[in-house]
């Protein structure tokens, strides 16, 4: 496995297919985004060929995300082409959904294991005003057809803006009376190209479980708080679904921290935060062996971070959240 500087075992690989998005949710990015040009982008083959440098040295773990990934043409070539990479366990997306009810299943037939699906309100006006676009029957139906193509289990995900969709965090959190779902509450974070969203609109953790407990009542927290993935895992007693909060802010998870990210443009990035990169695109398109690229990934790796400043106010303005992927 390739080790940080401070013991962390990376083997979890975020790979950004796409900058592009069919979405443009406020926490993420300006209503005129610019996308890159696909010159800029690594190609599908270098996608493949660096995902296998990665599992070589250990990476077993693999999420494709975006922009939204759903958007890239050659998504499910992709994921058998990943499925197929020894030492690669599971391979799994976060979308916006918005293409699910059509390619459901045939992602699922290329073999992808699960998918992380946003949903932030279940209010369709409200969904317009923080997605900008009028995409929420076409994502409903779209969750829908994740869970019947057998993408299990269902995991949303729900960033909390306040004055956009805090009002509706009690009925976010009744989704999971009604169905055997994991909602998860995201503490947003502050980023380049939405810094007109500020620090006192981030909801925290607690505050999200204050709300839905004076609803429900008490909730029941589950693996004795024990962190599944980054989320602390509740239910509202008897409930079929479970409840994950995400506290990227107000509690960062930095010491447990497994994973790296490939940019779409072909960059290693070692935290979402902050703004290290190494480029790996360039070498590779000046023909620099797997070996080269290898040494150039374990010294990145070695080098990665502790963690993010946002509590001090670091903000990394070098990119939007859908260059790197979430
Ligand atoms: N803060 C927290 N989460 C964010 N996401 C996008 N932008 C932000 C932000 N500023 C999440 C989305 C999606 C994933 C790609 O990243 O909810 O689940
Ligand atoms: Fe698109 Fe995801 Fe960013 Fe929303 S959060 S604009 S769905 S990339």
């Amino acid at each position: 496995m390739p080790l940080d500087h401070f013991g962390r075992n990376i083997h979890y690989l975020r790979i950004s297919l796409t900058d592009a998005c069919n979405l443009r949710c406020v926490y993420c990015m300006p209503e005129n985004m610019e996308f890159r040009s696909k010159a800029e982008l690594m190609t599908s083959a270098e996608i493949l060929r660096l995902t296998h440098i990665f599992a070589s040295m250990g990476v077993d773990k693999i999420r494709l995300t975006g922009g939204e990934p759903t958007l890239h043409p050659d998504i499910l070539p992709i994921i058998s082409g990943i499925k197929s990479i020894p030492g690669v366990r599971s391979v799994s997306i976060t979308t916006n959904g918005v293409l699910l009810e059509k390619m459901a299943h045939q992602l699922a037939d290329a073999g992808l294991e699960r998918a992380n699906i946003s949903l932030d309100t279940t209010d369709p006006t409200e969904f317009f005003q923080i997605n900008r676009r009028d995409s929420y029957d076409k994502v409903w139906r779209g969750i829908l057809a994740a869970e019947a193509a057998g993408l299990l289990p269902v995991k949303l995900n729900a960033v909390i803006v306040r004055g956009l969709n805090d009002k509706n965090i009690p009925n976010l959190a009744k989704l999971t009376l009604e169905h055997d779902w994991q909602i998860r509450f995201i503490e947003m974070m502050p980023f380049g190209g939405t810094t007109e969203l500020q620090t006192h609109q981030v909801v925290t953790t607690q505050e999200a479980i204050h709300i839905i407990e004076n609803q429900y009542g008490l909730l029941e927290i589950l693996n004795n708080g024990a962190m599944d993935g980054e989320a602390v895992m509740y239910r509202i007693p008897g409930a079929p679904g479970k409840l994950g909060f995400i506290s990227s802010v107000s509690k960062p998870f930095c010491a447990y921290c497994t994973r790296a990210r490939l940019t779409a443009d072909g960059r290693l990035r070692l935290c979402l935060l902050r703004e290290n990169e190494v480029d790996l695109l360039s070498p590779m398109r000046d023909s620099a062996a797997d070996e080269d690229l290898r040494k150039m990934i374990a010294e990145g790796i070695w080098g990665k971070p502790w963690g993010h400043g946002l509590a001090k106010g670091e903000v990394p303005l070098n990119r939007t959240m859908s260059e790197i992927g979430g």
